[in-house]
């Protein structure tokens, strides 16, 4: 039975402009790829084109009027963004380019001046290669080890591991996924930064696909960083935010050297300017920033906790259904679940699933969706990906569930 709440509460694609047309197959556009890219709904866009026609003009520079309207609009958008995720200060809120800029803002600025030889960084298993990487590319320079927790059958990082390895090792920042994007996991961030904290690391999170579907709280989560990204909670492309500890971003150098970051500037060298502007050198994504703002008053109008409660529902009835499909093997089990749900079907290839469903006008991803070490350990190069978001509903998981049984006859055929 579909869960009333899927169809009654949360109704919203007439919000959302792009999912209101037909695919180019004649067949409703069914848009199930959110953990790549979520959808913006139509106060975002006017709000993005607003800036543009009336105030496009560049921040914290011109004592003109235009300048003064963007730099309230830009501001603005920190104030909100300070308020979203509770943050102290909005010192604390960095711009940035999105999670993964985020994230090497962390490992080349707090990394380079913290980590050396001996030392340890710890990441799980269900990492996206932008929580990988960035460390990897460091260790090289540094010459410190980074390791991995190892996760468990149902796809969730092994506690007892993690404390193990933090006993064990010295270890100086863990880094870890709030919610996994290939697994769906959501990982105890409390207890596991309260362990870090107990054993003298940090812990930085990649909020990528937590941030939009449910409430992060900085100072319930005591995280000493957190990156998150507009794009897939509702904003434009080209903005994120790094959370970060005041005391923490004020000892660190800054990352991008440029405009805006100097206090002052001479023949000799510089001095950086105070926070945020220290670390957001250059001219800022204005009009992304400005459109997270407006994101954030939609999700905020909505209740992030009521788009939480329909993520859920919505992701508890598709496992129902995709689990009755013949062959299908979903990825990950835990009870502590988000909204992505990776699969493969059979022997069929996870990219010539990912076309036929795109023949019925059904946009999911296929690959290894940034996680390729996580693929390899559970066995498989790729799979595919529905993932749901604040529009999904019932009748999205039905065409795809239809969708995916009209495929595994066509390939038995
Ligand atoms: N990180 C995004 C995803 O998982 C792009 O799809």
């Amino acid at each position: 039975m579909i869960p009333e709440h899927i169809s009654t509460i949360l109704n919203l694609k007439s919000d959302f402009p792009i999912l209101n047309q037909t695919h180019q197959t004649g067949n409703p556009l069914t848009y199930l790829d959110s953990a790549a890219s979520s959808q913006m709904p139509t106060i975002v866009i006017e709000a993005v084109n607003d800036y543009h026609r009336r105030y496009h003009a560049n921040v914290h520079r011109g004592i003109h009027q235009l300048s003064e309207l963007a730099t309230e609009g830009y501001e603005l958008a920190r104030k909100k963004v300070k308020g979203f995720i509770n943050a102290k200060s909005k010192r604390e809120i960095i711009f940035t380019k999105g999670t993964t800029e985020g994230i090497n803002l962390v490992a080349q600025s707090w990394g380079r001046a913290n980590l050396k030889e001996g030392d340890v960084v710890l990441l799980s298993q269900m990492e996206h290669h932008s929580n990988i990487i960035p460390y990897q590319m460091l260790a090289q320079e540094k010459g410190f080890t980074v390791r991995f927790i190892p996760i468990t059958a149902t796809g969730e990082i092994d506690l007892v591991v993690y404390q193990q390895l933090l006993a064990d090792n010295p270890v100086k920042l863990v880094g870890v996924t709030h919610c996994s994007n290939v697994l769906g996991t959501i990982n105890p961030i409390t207890e596991m930064a309260r362990l870090a904290h107990e054993y003298g690391a940090i812990i930085v999170v990649d909020g990528a696909q937590s941030t939009p579907h449910m409430p992060v709280d900085m100072q319930a989560l005591d995280v000493d960083f957190f990156a998150f990204s507009g794009h897939k909670m509702c904003a434009p492309t080209g903005v994120g935010v790094l959370y970060g500890k005041q005391a923490l971003l004020e000892a660190m150098p800054p990352f991008l050297g440029g405009g805006s970051m100097i206090n002052e500037v001479t023949w000799d060298g510089f001095t950086p300017a105070e926070l945020p502007a220290k670390f957001e050198a250059g001219t800022p994504n204005i009009a992304q920033a400005i459109g997270l703002g407006y994101a954030i008053d939609y999700l905020q109008a909505i209740g992030i906790e009521n788009i939480h409660q329909h993520v859920q529902t919505v992701t508890t009835y598709a496992l129902d259904q995709l689990r009755q499909v013949p062959s299908i093997q979903i990825y990950g089990d835990s009870p502590s679940r988000g909204g992505v749900i990776a699969f493969t079907l059979g022997n069929i290839h996870a990219h010539d699933l990912s076309q036929a469903l795109d023949f019925e006008g059904i946009a999911v991803r296929s690959g290894h969706h940034c996680a390729q070490p996580l693929h390899r350990l559970l066995g498989v190069s790729a799979t595919t990906r529905a993932s749901f978001y604040l529009y999904t509903t019932s009748d999205d998981i039905d065409r795809l569930v239809q969708a995916l049984n009209k495929t595994v006859q066509f390939f038995k055929g």
